[in-house]
């Protein structure tokens, strides 16, 4: 008997819609593009219960006709292409005519619409399953409103996230599409509350403003740079003024947000240079570039693209950023010597160490401390391990009679002080410092809400924000390890990353975040007492091979390595 059989529709259906809504924001983005490519000039979206409840997604476009309103649920129904050629130059967000099929086969879905005549049309549906058609007073473009989605879906709904978490998604994702639209008008509300209503402006410039307020502007330049039929243009951050994280790095294609490698590339050399090493650039790139010479039909929900030639693009961010730098004068001197003395950092050795206070095992203050109570005697199975001196000002070598170690002296003390804040963690709340002048920052949407999903999170680790005014919010409590001005570009970069369910994930997060901010750099001279006490400290864990970012801290070369190396037999 034939073990394959042709899946009935409604399961091939189930499948195809999984990959393109995978969650409440990947809805509201196929119902926000559909509201775009239909010219709206003002978007609402409404959400109750992190959009799992309902998804309503409200615009006054083009809207569509009792006939058009049916067809729209078929799937491969568009009005967007007509022919194979047309996708070699698509200019609309949406072309694959999947989205409102798939929406509605997994949801409860009405769709409400006029294309302007007398009439407006209502479609019910649930499921693969036409409820009802009706005609209703007619009102401007379309709303649809999706409520219980997955619920013939069972195992997707598992895997979705909290109400805040979704929702914060969402407001990422309409954050980012409103900057490529600044002339729509766009609002976000959640139950009761409104997150956001930004009315339509006339620039970029005005739109981020809006979204993120004067202090992104204020540490952005513009970009704008054209190569033959290619033009790249936006803003990305003012060197030296950069971000701890990723979370605020924003590319467009022909205004179609799109995650890809070439654009972040091209972003992350030009950068490198020019920021510190560990910061990142913020940007809102747009490349308006051939629709022949980029394929966008590549990814089921539509984010990412091929190019095809890459070179040339990345040649294109990589001028664009670096001309934008030197029309600043933001370029930085080279500097020779040590790798990383650069740093920005202009403070002594001692300084830096005496600047990193609690915990820190360079502390003399706090070693006995910590050595005595927390930390078992030093079990090390090197047996005798002597510290032989620093190399490169990056790596410490170390010798037992088993054979030698190249230590990476950032990872390690990284690992050490990992251990230590945990163990602080465990004991009590973690010693926290105010803020000497308030740190005012302004934070966008998606950063309010992980705020709000984390505050105690936030709290216990010893950051305590509170409400200023509008977006402003003042960091005034944090652990006292950070100083004033690393404090606060440490915390954003938290609000950023601090992402997930799990909540020993996140705390951990915050800990290795802490310890890779307070860790010895790359680059930083190290006397010997230090390095034999890091060591010392290193060898006392139970796991020292891998910092808790997973890099490895040392390299071990045997003895025996070593012997037969140096044609020297081993007795
Ligand atoms: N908000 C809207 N306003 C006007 N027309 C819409 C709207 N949403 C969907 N449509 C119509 O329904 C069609 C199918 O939508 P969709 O399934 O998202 O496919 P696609 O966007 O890829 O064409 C669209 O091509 C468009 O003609
Ligand atoms: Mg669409």
């Amino acid at each position: 008997m034939a073990k394959i059989a042709l899946l009935p529709p409604e399961i091939s259906q189930k499948i195809a819609a999984g990959e393109v809504i995978e969650r409440p924001f990947s809805a509201v983005k196929e119902l926000v593009e559909n509201s775009l490519d239909a010219d709206a000039s003002s978007i609402r979206v409404d959400l109750q219960s992190g959009g799992k409840g309902l998804i309503r997604v409200q615009d006054d476009g083009g809207g569509m006709s009792r006939e058009d309103a049916l067809l729209a649920f078929e799937r491969h129904s568009t009005s967007k292409i007509r022919q194979e050629d047309d996708l070699d130059h698509i200019a609309t967000l949406g072309f694959r005519g999947e989205a409102l099929a798939s929406i509605s086969s997994v949801s409860r879905l009405v769709l409400r619409t006029s294309d302007g005549g007398q009439k407006a049309v209502e479609v019910s549906r649930e499921g693969e399953r036409l409820l009802g058609v009706k005609d209703i007073a007619p009102a401007r473009g379309t709303t649809v409103e999706v409520r219980d989605l997955f619920f013939n879906l069972p195992a997707r709904l598992k895997f979705l996230k909290s109400d805040q978490s979704e929702l914060a998604q969402v407001a990422k994702f309409l954050t980012s599409i409103a900057c490529a639209f600044p002339g729509v008008a766009f609002s976000l509300s959640h139950g009761a509350r409104e997150l956001f209503s930004w009315p339509r402006v006339g620039t970029l410039r005005e739109r981020l403003y809006q979204a993120y307020g004067k202090a992104l502007i204020d540490r952005l330049m513009e970009v704008d740079h054209s190569e033959g039929p290619s033009r790249l243009h936006g803003f990305a951050s003012r060197p030296p003024a950069g971000r701890a994280d990723r979370s605020q790095q924003f590319f467009y294609v022909n205004r179609r947000p799109v995650k890809d490698r070439t654009l972040l590339a091209g972003l992350n050399q030009a950068f490198r240079p020019l920021l510190e090493k560990n910061l990142c650039a913020e940007a809102f790139l747009f490349l308006a570039h051939p629709l022949g010479e980029v394929d966008v039909n590549v990814h089921p929900a539509k984010s990412e693209v091929r190019f095809r030639d890459p070179q040339a693009v990345f040649r294109l961010v990589l001028r664009a950023v670096e001309r934008a730098a030197l029309g600043e004068g933001a370029v930085k001197p080279v500097v020779f010597g040590r790798p990383d003395a650069a740093d920005g950092s202009s403070m002594k050795v001692e300084e830096r160490a005496e600047a990193r206070l609690f915990g820190d095992p360079f502390d003399p203050a706090r070693t006995a401390e910590w050595s005595k109570d927390a930390f078992p005697k030093p079990a090390t199975q090197e047996g005798d391990l002597r510290v032989l001196g620093q190399y490169l000002d990056m790596y410490i070598v170390a010798a037992s009679e088993e054979g030698l170690f190249v230590i990476d002296q950032h990872n390690a003390h990284e690992k050490v002080l990992y251990e230590k804040y945990k163990e602080i963690k465990k004991e009590r709340a973690w010693p926290r410092k105010m803020a000497l002048i308030p740190l005012l920052m302004d934070l966008a949407p998606s950063e309010v809400l992980s705020l709000e999903a984390n505050r105690a999170l936030f709290e216990e680790s010893g950051f305590r924000v509170e409400e200023a005014g509008g977006r402003t919010y003042a960091l005034k409590e944090y652990p006292d390890i950070l100083k004033d001005e690393e404090a606060k570009r440490i915390f954003l970069g938290l609000l950023g990353e601090v992402k997930g369910e799990k909540l020993g994930g996140r705390e951990d997060k915050i800990l290795a975040t802490l310890a890779c901010k307070t860790a010895v750099k790359a680059g930083e001279p190290l006397a010997q007492a230090k390095m034999e006490y890091l060591v010392q400290e290193l060898f006392k864990l139970p796991q020292h091979s891998l910092c808790p970012h997973g890099r490895p801290v040392l390299l071990r070369i045997e003895r025996g390595q070593v012997e037969h190396g140096l044609r020297r037999p081993s007795n």
